[in-house]
């Protein structure tokens, strides 16, 4: 009989954590605070969109059960995963309300407990936790740093593959049974101390951050020298001690973890006395490159005042309607305030684009979304936009001009479907090199 688990939090890690879990054959129970996320998932449906995840809840039904109350967590379970959420604050901190939440809401607990933290917090969390529980009274209850590094789109492929498991106990009686969850999953498990656990998390993001950055850098420099920063990337990813994964070069880092991670560690270091001069410059760099995409743009149209400018793709990244930091929410006010007009496109984040995008006319098909266009920018590199080298659409628009700003398309292939193409780092073409047959009807700016 496997031991019973709880999960705090039924967000994209608590749910991946808690299917995944059951799959292995434990019993769950998921508790949330919001009545309606549980009543959905309670009837079968799941409020994220994550790749397989419905599938595998649904496969693990029985094993699952979903609640708001606290209580049923640890009347079946005395191992509990958070993961709650832990936004930025407007200092750029990270907002550890919901964590506190979890800790005030605690039943009594007779039996050894342990709670293991999967929510990604600054380093010293745990040790403040471990404080406020031993001042209730409460040291008989266990805490585990447990970060998690699953990335959204991939998340239950991650979640059962990871490259390291990584365990920062107090006790280490309570890292083994931590550890021993993970048994059915075959990868290093890194034991620790728990502020260690902490900052591996915080570092590895920040560190995927300054890849970004770094290329993105690479990709502007190659912008003023002639060189296609595809293949230096390639030539650079080769060695082994650089590799090849995070040097892709494009409007910068987003979502819901990377720049909130990477602004919580610069302060987090600030907070301490120490100012991380390096962090500040990938997030400088990161702002400024969503940015160039409006300059490329104007580059070919001159003022964008009452141009229309079509967005493809509003979620962080394809798969995923998750929009938290999500470059498009940049971009488009950037763009309104030039007086254009806004189009937007997504094929599973129109929804969430609806609240979080306000001025911007939504589109469900790209065609709609590129009729009578001046413009179009690839912000998120969904599959269905390899599409847009498609004849009639690349004729619905008034001018052919396509920004792309995940350089998802080959710029030969682009250029001879009949666009005026922009990507990062790599050559751009103007209205002069495009082939006769396929002069637009309306001039752009050169
Ligand atoms: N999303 C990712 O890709 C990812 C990857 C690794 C780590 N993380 C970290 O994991 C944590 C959770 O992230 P997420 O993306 O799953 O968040 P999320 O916003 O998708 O989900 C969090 C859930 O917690 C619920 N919640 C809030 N307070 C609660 C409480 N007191 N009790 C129970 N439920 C509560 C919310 O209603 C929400 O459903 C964050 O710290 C994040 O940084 C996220």
């Amino acid at each position: 009989m496997k031991e019973p688990l709880g999960v705090i939090g039924a967000g994209w890690v608590g749910l991946v954590t808690a299917a995944c879990f059951a799959d292995f054959g434990h019993e769950v129970v998921v508790r949330d605070v919001v009545p309606q996320r549980i009543e959905e998932l309670e009837a079968g449906r799941v409020p994220i969109f994550e790749p397989g995840l419905s599938e595998l809840l649904a496969a693990n039904r029985d094993r699952i059960h979903y609640t708001l109350e606290m209580a049923d967590v640890f009347e079946r379970a005395r191992i509990a995963f958070v993961s709650v959420p832990t936004p930025p604050t407007h200092s750029g901190d990270a907002d550890l309300s919901a964590v506190w939440r979890v800790l005030d809401e605690l039943p009594e607990l007779d039996e050894r407990t342990i709670i293991v933290m999967k929510s990604t917090v600054p380093v010293g969390t745990g040790e403040k936790v471990r404080h406020e529980l031993d001042a209730r009274g409460l040291a008989h209850v266990g805490y585990v740093s447990n970060p998690e590094f699953l990335a959204e789109s991939t998340a239950l492929w991650d979640f059962k593959h990871p490259d390291r498991i990584v365990v920062g106990a107090f006790d280490r009686a309570d890292g083994d049974t931590v550890a021993t969850l993970y048994e059915p999953i075959e990868t290093p498990v890194v034991r620790a101390d728990v502020a260690s656990a902490e900052m591996v998390k915080l570092a590895s993001n920040a560190f995927l951050a300054t890849k970004i950055s770094f290329i993105n850098e690479i990709a502007n420099v190659c912008e003023e020298t002639g060189a296609d920063v595809s293949l230096v990337a390639e030539g650079m990813g080769l060695d082994r001690r650089i590799g090849s994964l995070f040097l892709r070069p494009g409007i910068g880092y987003s979502g819901s973890c990377l720049p909130k991670d990477v602004t919580a560690l610069k302060q987090l270091a600030g907070n301490s006395g120490y100012h991380f001069q390096l962090l500040t410059a990938v997030i400088e760099v990161n702002e400024l490159q969503k940015r160039r995409v409006v300059g490329k743009l104007m580059k070919h149209l001159g003022p964008l005042r009452g141009k229309t400018v079509a967005l493809l793709g509003l979620a962080f990244k394809p798969n995923t309607n998750d929009m938290r930091d999500a470059p498009s929410l940049i971009l488009a006010p950037r763009l309104l305030a030039e007086g254009a007009v806004v189009r937007g496109w997504d094929p599973v984040a129109l929804e969430e684009a609806q609240q979080a995008l306000r001025g911007v006319e939504l589109k469900e098909t790209l065609l709609d979304a590129l009729k009578d266009a001046d413009a179009a920018v690839i912000v998120t590199e969904w599959d269905e936009l390899a599409g847009l080298l498609a004849p009639e659409l690349r004729a619905a628009m008034r001018t052919p001009l396509l920004v792309d700003g995940r350089n998802l398309l080959d710029p030969d292939a682009a250029r001879a479907a009949g666009y005026v193409y922009e990507s990062i780092g790599r050559a751009a073409h103007d209205l002069d090199s495009l082939p006769e047959t396929e002069e637009p009807e309306t001039k752009l700016r050169r």
